[in-house]
């Protein structure tokens, strides 16, 4: 399978419109931004909107949340549409409105429960995928918190943001981390400062499924196209 370049969830950038101009120009699976599955599974309006994919452009909604009665009553009314391609779960989300109630980055070390999320997501024979980040803190860092979820969830690919959730987005992303993640045998999908051809080939030959870029696709949605050239 060649080398897959994806646009990373952006919360206010990755609407629809913005999803297709990076397809077009090379982006092979898109993501929307994130949305709570407790107010999708209330039918919040606002929330809905967040999730609503308008073509065949390949894309994933990305959800955050950990109460199973809540994705139980969204899935059982979801349907999917042409360029629905799966899940995406949030583990990744810093904002300490999310910390606090467990959810987004806090998710990593629920390892139960994203597993019967992953499980029950399957059941409905949609693919899910995972987005997460090292750990809250320098102390799950090193406590691998990260390889301890890839090894224990099944997803169809791990998108990993090499930084933790303290780490301000002005810190660089820990390429090293990489190595150990693809030695858990999963598909793994670097984030995290990606913006040149010359990363992009050292990723390539280590193994990796793939690399996320997001914020050097804002205002250059070419970016796909430059980074795909040999
Ligand atoms: C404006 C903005 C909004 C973001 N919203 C989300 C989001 O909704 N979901 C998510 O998982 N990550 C979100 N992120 C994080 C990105 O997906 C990505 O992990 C991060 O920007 C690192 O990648 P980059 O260095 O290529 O930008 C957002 C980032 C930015 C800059």
């Amino acid at each position: 399978m060649k080398f897959q370049l994806m646009l990373a969830p952006m919360e206010g950038v990755t609407v629809n419109s913005f999803r297709t101009l990076c397809h077009r120009n090379g982006a092979d699976l898109t993501f929307t931004e994130v949305a709570r599955v407790a107010n999708l599974a209330r039918l919040k309006k606002g929330e809905l909107e967040k999730i609503g994919i308008s073509n065949s452009t390949p894309t994933q909604i990305q959800l955050a949340g950990a109460k199973i009665t809540e994705y139980e009553k969204f899935l059982a009314g979801f349907e999917a549409t042409e360029g629905f391609r799966g899940f995406n779960l949030n583990l990744c989300c810093p904002s300490p409105e999310f910390i606090r109630q467990g959810i987004g980055a806090a998710m990593i070390r629920r390892i139960s429960r994203v597993n019967e999320i992953s499980k029950l997501i399957g059941k409905y024979g949609f693919e899910c995928s995972v987005k997460l980040r090292l750990g809250l803190d320098d102390y799950e860092k090193g406590r691998k918190a990260y390889i301890n979820l890839i090894e224990n969830i099944d997803a169809s690919f791990f998108a990993v943001h090499a930084k933790t959730a303290k780490q301000t987005s002005r810190e660089r992303a820990d390429f090293s981390v990489y190595a150990r993640c693809i030695d858990t045998g999963k598909r793994i999908v670097a984030n995290g400062d990606i913006r040149t051809k010359k990363q992009v080939a050292e990723l390539k030959k280590t193994g990796l499924f793939g690399a996320m870029i997001g914020r050097a696709a804002i205002g250059n949605p070419k970016i796909f196209r430059e980074l795909r050239m040999d």
